[in-house]
């Protein structure tokens, strides 16, 4: 009964230029180890559900980089949006789908654009979640230590005296998606927060239940006429659903106000590279502290810098420090790495996102 939803129908617009709107990063060979982010995701988890238990929810525009990065999808695996309306409708019209064809259906709902390191730990923490939802009807979300004042991710206050052992589930007493620094800062001081990992474990009963009682709208539009899916109606009633729906998260439109929320901390090495900084964190770096790809970049008197340039580029660097320096395309960024939240208004004033 356990199936595997994997979402990767978002942008990544903090990795520009190299992830732009017609390859984002999930498409990418971020890590230049021969595999794109979406292939080693759907890799981890066919370690752990059946391939033909493994399915895709993307963005039309998508499908064909889907199909052509993972071959062995049958095309009834690749779930279609005709519109990008956030994770909580992607989510609704997975769990709606798979419910269809198996009211026990146990998911994992994953990001498509995730780092994940020691695989085992992975392995393991998802089975003891999974464990528990074929159990309980609980939502599970996988935690993260938390080492900075992140304005990026959900934080979960969780239910527990005493020190908390990797895969130990506990309760959790408020999720608060996307706080503002400040709040971040006491989250992060009192000690009783961990990251939302943005990694999920629940039935589709259960999530579908959820989004019921919070976002009856939503519930209605993606499962109104089960009977619908797998026939040739579902198309257009998917299509009208996504036309309709509103634009949220699920952090927004369950996690926040769900009761039935447990936490299990996730002791795995895990980044969801959310910037280039925070993939220059897990790359190799020469004596200077800097990472470069490029086969013709020569680097002079720098440090602690990120280079990826063409290979067929003639570069010579010199004299910076902490700094990013990508070209990809026709285009070109140079970053101060302290800057680098900015990346997405910068982006936002040249039009390009
Ligand atoms: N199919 C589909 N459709 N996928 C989507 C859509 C959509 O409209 N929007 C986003 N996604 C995919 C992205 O590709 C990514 O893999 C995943 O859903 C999460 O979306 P993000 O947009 O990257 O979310 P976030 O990073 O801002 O926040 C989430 O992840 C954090 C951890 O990385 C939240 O769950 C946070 O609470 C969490 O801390
Ligand atoms: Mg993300």
């Amino acid at each position: 009964n356990n199936y595997a939803v994997i979402m990767a129908g978002g942008v990544g617009s903090r990795f520009w230029p190299m992830s732009v709107n017609e390859c984002p990063k999930q498409f990418l060979d971020v890590l230049g180890i021969g595999k794109t982010l979406i292939q080693l995701t759907y890799e981890r988890l066919t370690k752990i559900v059946p391939d033909e238990n493994i399915y895709i929810v993307t963005n039309e525009s998508y499908v064909e980089l889907v199909k052509t990065q993972l071959p062995k999808l049958k095309s009834n695996q690749i779930l279609t949006e005709p519109e990008r309306k956030n994770t909580a409708p992607c989510i609704t019209f997975a769990a709606a789908k798979i419910y269809s064809q198996n009211k026990d259906a146990n998911l994992i709902v994953a990001p498509s654009d995730h780092l994940i390191l020691k695989e085992e730990k992975f392995e393991r923490i998802i089975s003891t979640a999974l464990e528990r939802s074929d159990r309980e009807n609980r939502i599970l979300t996988l935690g993260i230590k938390p080492t900075r004042p992140d304005t990026g991710y959900g934080y979960i206050q969780f239910h527990m005296e005493g020190d908390i052992i990797a895969g130990q589930i506990s309760k959790v007493r408020q999720f608060t998606e996307k706080p503002n620094r400040e709040m971040a800062e006491i989250f992060l001081k009192s000690g009783d927060y961990y990251w939302n990992s943005g990694i999920f474990v629940w039935k589709a009963a259960t999530i579908l239940n959820a989004i019921q009682k919070f976002k009856p709208d939503l519930h209605e539009l993606f499962c109104g006429e089960l009977e619908i899916y797998n026939t040739p109606g579902e198309f257009e009633f998917v299509n009208e659903a996504f036309r309709k729906c509103e634009d949220i998260s699920i952090d927004f439109a369950v996690m926040e106000n769900a009761k039935n929320v447990d936490v299990i901390l996730a002791d795995f090495d895990w980044s969801d590279l959310g910037t280039w900084g925070s993939l220059f964190d897990h790359l190799d770096k020469d004596v200077n502290g800097n990472s470069i790809k490029g086969e013709n970049t020569h680097i002079f008197k720098s440090s602690n810098c990120l280079i990826n340039l063409p290979d067929d580029k003639l570069a010579i660097i010199q004299g910076l420090d902490n700094h990013i320096v990508v070209e990809s395309e026709n285009r070109l960024l140079i970053l101060d790495k302290k800057d680098e939240q900015s990346l997405k208004t910068y982006l936002k004033a040249i039009q390009e996102s």
